[in-house]
């Protein structure tokens, strides 16, 4: 039985399809059964579980049975990570996938990569075999723009002529369920990237043209501004520190590095940004 956690978020979403077109037996971990309604879990042979990684005691009876994690640890700090191995550890789990980040590569490692570090820690500490995915930039990412355009047409840019190469965590899922269902997968740490490098204002006008409408960018003139380009409705301190660090990095352009993970693992390109594009326009056609 594979449990799945963050089923409801951006790589979740998009590993349950990935699953529920497999044979493979699977059980999501949800907080709020209504955010799950619309999760294909083919009755037989998936199950929902109501549970809350900030809540230990009702991790037990959600991870029995389970023997492959996908671990997803939203936020910043380690308990979730804590709580999670250790129900893993008592439902004698044998396989944990979990999402970590690009970050923990940098040298000197910044701060985004530090709380992904540890947590990575922790779990090779407790002896369960893992698969690391360390995705860097998420093309989904993008709809935090959706605030600024939607009031004022324009996006924030806070990394002005610095590239990155964003992932569709599509892919990122779709790697999730290879490394769950596959065989070698184990001990493995995977750089996940897309193959396009892109500035902010060269993916903002693939945007502007799969919306059919026109968007500005405007340079960030304060760290505020900076932490909003990523957190429209603000982000406790700590994070907001490691945002704007982040982006100054992008902007020094340390980020524009391409990697053929996707590729070698699963046999094809990673899809594209304009695919991406395409595929959400509606969210950016409206205000
Ligand atoms: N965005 C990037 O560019 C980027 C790059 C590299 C790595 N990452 C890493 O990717 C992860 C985020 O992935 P994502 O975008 O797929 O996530 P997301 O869309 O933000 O979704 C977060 C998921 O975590 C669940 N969740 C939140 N708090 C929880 C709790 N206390 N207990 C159980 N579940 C909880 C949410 O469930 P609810 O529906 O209940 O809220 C949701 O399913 C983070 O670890 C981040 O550091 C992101």
């Amino acid at each position: 039985m594979i449990l799945v956690t963050g089923a409801t978020g951006n790589v979740g979403r998009e590993l349950v399809r990935e699953l529920a077109a497999t044979g493979a037996p699977f059980r999501v971990l949800v907080r709020d059964p209504a955010r799950a309604a619309t999760l294909p879990t083919p009755p037989g042979r998936a199950e929902r579980v109501v549970a809350d990684l900030d809540d230990p005691a009702t991790l037990t009876p959600a991870f029995a049975g389970a023997d492959r994690l996908f671990l997803l640890t939203p936020g910043i700090g380690l308990d979730h990570t804590r709580n999670a191995v250790a129900a893993a550890l008592a439902a004698g789990a044998r396989h944990i996938v979990h999402l970590s980040s690009f970050n923990v590569l940098g040298d000197p490692m910044p701060a985004m990569g530090r709380w992904h570090h540890e947590r990575e820690e922790l779990i090779r500490a407790s002896g369960i075999p893992a698969t690391f995915l360390r995705p860097g930039g998420f093309m989904t990412n993008a709809f935090d723009w959706l605030p600024t355009i939607r009031q004022a047409g324009y996006v924030l840019d806070p990394s002005g002529p610095g590239r990155y190469a964003p992932i569709d965590p599509a892919d990122i899922a779709a790697v999730a369920a290879l490394a769950l269902t596959g065989d070698g997968h184990r001990g493995q740490q995977y750089v996940l990237t897309g193959e396009e490098l892109f500035t902010v204002t060269e993916q903002v006008g693939i945007l502007a043209a799969a919306a059919g409408r026109d968007i500005a960018v405007r340079e960030v003139t304060t760290a505020e501004e900076a932490v909003a380009s990523r957190f429209p409705h603000g982000a406790p301190p700590a994070l907001a520190e490691a945002i704007v660090e982040g982006f100054h990095l992008m902007r020094a352009d340390t980020a524009g590095f391409r990697t053929d993970t996707v590729r070698r693992l699963l046999g094809r390109g990673p899809r594209t940004f304009a695919a991406w594009c395409a595929r959400n326009a509606d969210a950016f056609r409206t205000g």
